[in-house]
């Protein structure tokens, strides 16, 4: 008796499971006129209208194969979780130009909630011939390329098991976000393309990278103004500039930046690992507070630990008025491996905002010595010390080991 009670339980949780999976709506884009070899962008416009406008949960499928999409912009309002799930390779033209808004990234989603974006498929920028042209570095009023892949005003979302290779400009932009996480998320260009930031998050909160793979020509992550509680988690980084905090400050209207943490994340040949950068003579009178970086490893990166509120590349600004950006709340603990560079460490506060409650733990770096004994930079700033340090860190330079 009892026995078929339960199996009976059991048949009908599992008949409810099956009507629960049914319910995702699948709308697949070969259904709205998707064909290979040819621009997608307007079978995969239709495609999301209609899951967007699906009372219940739906996934709006791109297929196994390579897909031609010219530019797409998907835009909520949703009804219902929506999911887009790439299976396929979708490949950007590779001259920009061919892009119907010059202005606009080449994939963006705007205004939807509980999205989830996975499928084990590729976003192909297919960068290599725009990073000719580009000296945005240097020319200020260079022609700025399209991103990959736009956030903007995403909550409660996922994007996981998706790769993201070869970027005109960033790979990705999370703008106005919140509770967003990527998961399981690779991002692939060389080390010597231009300005191919990888995951860059402003205005936002509570967005969270983890179990990710990023190798690029410019900054891992980069966090920018108004952000608050970032979790970079089991990341590994290289090629790349590291996972940076700014450059803040240049813009009165910014806003500031709370809540950064970077744990157990590797860093492979990259020119920094943990950087927060600031301008001097610049207006905003920023906080940048509560941040912990832990549990980090670093293969010949050349400044793998790097507070710079003299950042100031190109010479674009005067030295003279120290930035107003205040660092402080900082962590820093468990972090070894070797530098490639002598100054394994720099920690270069402000002069009217000095560096406040930085605490350093165990550190141990080391530097082969081709270009000097290893050492540490520190302006303005008097961390709390525990645990062991190598190199000392902010010692007085005659002193010897
Ligand atoms: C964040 O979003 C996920 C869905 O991706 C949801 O399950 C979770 O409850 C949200 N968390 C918060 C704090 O809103
Ligand atoms: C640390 O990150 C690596 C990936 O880089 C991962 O394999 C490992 O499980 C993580 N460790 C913990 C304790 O999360
Ligand atoms: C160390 O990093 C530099 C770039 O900073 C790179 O040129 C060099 O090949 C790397 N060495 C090894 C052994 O990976």
């Amino acid at each position: 008796m009892a026995l078929t009670f339960i199996s009976k339980i059991l048949f009908i949780l599992a008949f409810l499971a099956c009507i629960a999976k049914v319910q995702s709506q699948l709308f697949d884009i070969t259904k709205y006129g998707a064909k290979p070899n040819a621009d997608i962008s307007e079978a995969l416009s239709n495609a999301w209208k209609e899951a967007c406008g699906s009372t219940t949960p739906s996934t709006v499928v791109i297929p196994k194969g390579i897909w031609q999409l010219t530019q797409v912009k998907l835009v909520g309002p949703n009804k219902s979780p929506i999911e887009l799930q790439v299976q396929g390779d979708l490949k950007a033209p590779s001259d920009p130009n061919q892009m119907p808004n010059k202005q606009g990234e080449w994939v963006t989603i705007n205004y939807v909630d509980y999205l989830t974006v996975s499928g084990g498929g590729v976003f192909d920028g297919q960068g290599q011939e725009a990073w000719k042209r580009n000296d945005c570095g240097k020319n200020q009023k260079c022609v700025k390329l399209p991103l990959n892949l736009s956030f903007n005003f995403i909550t409660n979302s996922i994007i996981r098991d998706v790769t993201t290779k070869d970027s005109k400009n960033f790979h990705v932009n999370v703008i106005g976000s919140q509770n967003v996480t990527f998961l399981r998320f690779t991002i692939s260009a060389p080390g010597e393309s231009p300005n191919t930031d990888g995951i860059h998050i402003a205005r936002s909160k509570l967005i969270n990278v983890k179990d990710s793979t990023i190798k690029t020509g410019d900054d891992c992550v980069s966090i920018g103004d108004g952000t608050e509680e970032v979790h970079v988690e089991n990341v590994v980084c290289g090629p790349g500039h590291g996972v940076s905090v700014g450059s803040l400050g240049k813009s009165e209207t910014e806003k500031d930046v709370v809540g950064i943490y970077v744990k157990n994340c590797t860093f492979l040949s990259t020119m920094n690992g943990v950087r927060i950068k600031t301008w001097p003579s610049a207006p905003a009178r920023l906080q940048v507070t509560n941040l912990q970086f832990e549990d980090l490893i670093m293969d010949n990166v050349t400044y793998p630990i790097v507070i710079d509120q003299e950042y100031c590349p190109y010479n674009q600004c005067k030295l003279d008025t120290p930035s107003l950006v205040k660092i402080s709340n900082v962590k820093l603990n468990n972090i070894r491996g070797t530098s490639n560079d002598p100054v394994a460490v720099t920690l270069v506060c402000s002069g009217t905002k000095p560096c406040e409650n930085v605490e350093i733990g165990d550190i141990d770096l080391k530097y082969d010595g081709k270009l000097g004994p290893i050492t540490t930079k520190c302006n303005n700033i008097k961390p709390k010390l525990t645990g062991k340090q190598n190199p000392p860190l902010c010692a007085a330079p005659a002193q010897s080991a």
